[in-house]
């Protein structure tokens, strides 16, 4: 077995401008944010066309943005945030790592996907690659009589499942590597669910791929989620980026176009698809379902 370090996006690196700006006091936030926000004010104003009228409705979202973010993270994530709340195991993880904002987007997600199960009924050989934490693994247990199998590049993530998940369902659990090829026969399961995965995936040959191997280990189900291209979503990132100095990369999102070729493959159909918060998050969930060998 290979070491766990997953994909970049969550390196050590790509947290260091987060955790510097969580250690600030909120006076010092301001101080960053309002810089950074006043800064992308005058870049658009001097760059775009229409640039001054466009800064100017941007102005009243930048304020409430930077309020919202300082208040956010001085309250809600002073103690560290994520990594260090999540290094007690899973148990903290599904306590923590959906508190603030993103507890309305875990419970959406969790609830779309239910939603779209209910459309596959029983399924008795089923995957979750990448499984992460296991927040999906009593849905899909559910499903059927045998134990789902949940994949992940991350050992550790295995581990804390494997230790601290919900032990009624004890799913089975390996290492894979979505990057090659799945240690798995072709039409090994009736449903594979890769949720939250194709947005870390920064090239369309990398999700390609992905999905290739995705639909050949599937006989028959696939749930998959993936962030479409939103204005809402990207203006958002485009703040946090400025207001906390963050250099992470943001998710690939992915246009209309791509998603055409990507989702709608031969052999099977798109069966339904809903958003995590229609409008505002650029989350989306798919199901597709094989209508030919
Ligand atoms: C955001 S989590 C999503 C986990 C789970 N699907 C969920 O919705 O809670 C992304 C997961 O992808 C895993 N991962 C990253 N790169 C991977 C790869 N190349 N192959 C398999 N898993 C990978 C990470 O270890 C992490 O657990």
């Amino acid at each position: 077995m290979r070491g766990g370090q997953a994909s970049g996006w969550s390196s050590r690196e790509a947290y260091a401008a987060w955790d510097a700006w969580r250690r600030l006091p909120p006076r010092g936030k301001i101080a960053v944010a309002w810089e950074g926000l006043c800064g992308l004010l005058v870049r658009v104003a001097r760059e775009e066309v229409g640039g001054p009228l466009l800064a100017v409705a941007l102005a009243p979202f930048a304020l409430v943005y930077m309020a919202g973010s300082v208040l956010r993270d001085s309250l809600v994530y002073r103690d560290g945030g994520v990594r260090a709340r999540a290094a007690d195991g899973c148990g903290g993880y599904h306590r923590h790592r959906y508190g603030g904002t993103q507890r309305l987007v875990n419970w959406r997600e969790r609830r779309v996907v239910a939603s779209l199960l209910r459309r596959v009924g029983r399924a008795e050989r089923v995957l979750d690659v990448p499984s992460g934490y296991g927040r999906l693994v009593p849905v899909l247990a559910a499903l059927g009589t045998r134990p789902p199998v949940c994949a992940d590049l991350s050992l550790p993530r295995l581990f804390a499942l494997g230790r601290d998940g919900d032990a009624a369902h004890e799913p089975i659990l390996l290492q894979a590597d979505l990057r090659g090829t799945l240690p798995f026969a072709s039409g090994a399961f009736d449903l594979v669910v890769n949720v939250r995965y194709l947005h870390h995936a920064h090239t369309p040959e990398d999700r390609r791929r992905a999905l290739d191997e995705l639909t050949r280990v599937s006989r028959r189900w696939l749930v998959v989620s993936y962030y479409r291209r939103s204005n809402v979503h990207a203006l958002q990132r485009t703040l946090q980026h400025v207001a906390r100095r963050n250099r992470r990369r943001g998710p690939a999102m992915i246009g209309h176009r791509e998603c055409a070729t990507l989702l709608h493959r031969s052999g099977w159909q798109v069966r339904c698809e809903r958003a995590v918060i229609p409008w505002i998050h650029a989350h989306r969930v798919v199901l597709l379902e094989r209508v030919s060998p």
